[in-house]
């Protein structure tokens, strides 16, 4: 990237000039950008070889968050999401952490988890011994399967033996999938050693499919705030940071985040909240860079459960005068591969994104899923998001009423001050307006 990816008034430029501006910041070609996001990228016709009884397609907001640096280097992170204010508090959020040194992010391990399924073994312990005594012979096997992997430096690195009782093993085939998600790569192995398995175990062979519990490809991301940065106002208004946010003192303002984090953490019923509010950032990236957000969902949540209690995916906690905040979850985000193969906009997310590499992008998704859940709690833990949810919802009236332009700003800011957002209110309004000029 030629400059940061701190752009102050980004917002008030208009879609081209921002498209522009993009462009230039991530050295990509502006009519290419241009191209691959207009309309959303694809068409009917490249949709129909996607998927099956194709009728058309259904376009979603493509936008960039700001002010995002993870290990010292920043990015413009490409997002897809249709809810208000997520991509405007995701940039504030990450401004606040840009100031206390950025996100610091690393994967721990980035190996997928491949299962191949045994029912009805009648000696399991014998059967776990077989197959244990055989594990060079399979995961040998496994590697002949998969030889373009092997030569890219990846592929199956080892096996783990599971006992479930009544008669059901399982046995894990681990997999480095380097750049790819890796779907596809592990339902291949696992379907290659299947009958193998079942003819040392003496059992029947069941399923063979990846595990979305990717529990061995995971991303840590941290992050400190300075106590001054949390009274800081947004760039932009947005449900996440109301213009005029009534400031506690900053001190007050970490201690309530730390409350908010414990809520998550002793009542499964927020921490599904608090997750979901960390959840809004990190699939709105693996959506814009072409990546399947229902397996990262399930990972997320199945990994939230691991203990046998569901618990928030990050933690907020007070060092000194700071907030310090560190997320830890299951995150397999592919380069290469699926739509990724078709999808022009996703393609470009990726270009502009400029990460080098899988992992790369997981500790981006995860950075900005933690400012994300920042955002959320700065404003729940103050005054709440509700007033800023509805001056922004004003706009989206505003707009159903058929204002166009500057009217959209004009009648939102009345229907906001008036405290009557409804259509009626709104075409009321806009009449009023036009009348008046
Ligand atoms: C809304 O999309 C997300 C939040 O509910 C997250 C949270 O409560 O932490 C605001």
């Amino acid at each position: 990237m030629t400059q940061g990816s701190r752009i102050p008034g980004f917002y008030r430029l208009s879609v081209e000039e921002r498209q522009q501006c993009v462009a230039e910041r991530a050295q990509l070609e502006l009519a290419e950008l241009v191209g691959a996001v207009a309309g959303g990228g694809l068409t009917t016709e490249l949709a129909d070889k996607v998927v099956e009884n194709v009728l058309g397609l259904y376009a979603l907001p493509f936008g960039v968050a700001l002010n995002v640096q993870v290990n010292g280097r920043d990015c413009l992170v490409p997002m897809v999401v249709e809810e208000p204010s997520v991509i405007a508090a995701a940039s504030n959020a990450a401004r606040m952490v840009r100031a206390g040194g950025g996100f610091r992010a690393h994967m721990l391990d980035s190996l997928m988890t491949g299962q191949v399924q045994l029912y009805d073994v009648q000696d399991p312990k014998a059967a776990l011994q077989k197959l244990e005594g055989a594990s060079a012979e399979l995961l040998e096997l496994a590697r002949d399967s998969v030889p373009n992997l092997i030569a890219r430096g990846g592929g199956p690195k080892r096996l783990e033996l599971r006992d479930l009782g009544e008669g059901y093993l399982v046995i894990h085939v681990l997999i480095d999938c380097c750049d790819a998600m890796g779907a596809n790569l592990v339902n291949h192995v696992s379907e290659s050693i299947g009958p193998r398995v079942a003819e040392l175990a003496g059992g029947k062979l069941g399923l063979r499919i990846l595990s979305n519990l990717c529990d061995q490809r995971r991303v840590q991301v941290t992050c400190r705030i300075n106590e001054a940065e949390l009274l800081l106002r947004g760039d932009r208004g947005s449900s996440y940071f109301p213009p005029a946010l009534d400031s506690p003192a900053a001190s007050d303002v970490i201690d309530a985040i730390v409350q908010a984090s414990r809520f998550a953490e002793l009542d499964p019923y927020r921490a599904a909240t608090h997750n979901k509010g960390i959840m809004n950032g990190v699939d709105a990236v693996a959506l814009a860079t072409g990546n399947d957000y229902r397996a990262v969902e399930a990972g997320a949540h199945a990994y939230a459960a691991r203990s046998g209690r569901y618990a928030p995916l990050s933690i907020w906690r007070r060092e000194g005068n700071q907030l310090v905040g560190t997320l830890e979850m299951p995150l397999a985000l592919g380069m290469v591969g699926g739509t990724l193969r078709v999808h022009p906009t996703a393609q470009i997310a990726l270009r502009m994104l400029g990460v080098a590499n899988a992992g790369e992008l997981s500790m981006v998704a995860a950075a900005v899923g933690l400012a994300s859940n920042l955002a959320a709690l700065r404003a729940l833990a103050t005054e709440g998001i509700q007033r800023g949810h509805m001056s922004l919802h004003a706009r989206s009236v505003a707009a159903a009423a058929g204002a166009t332009g500057a009217e959209v700003e004009r009648v939102a800011a009345t229907l906001s001050r008036l405290g009557v957002i409804t259509l009626t209110a709104a075409k009321k309004c806009l009449l009023e307006l036009r009348q008046a000029l």
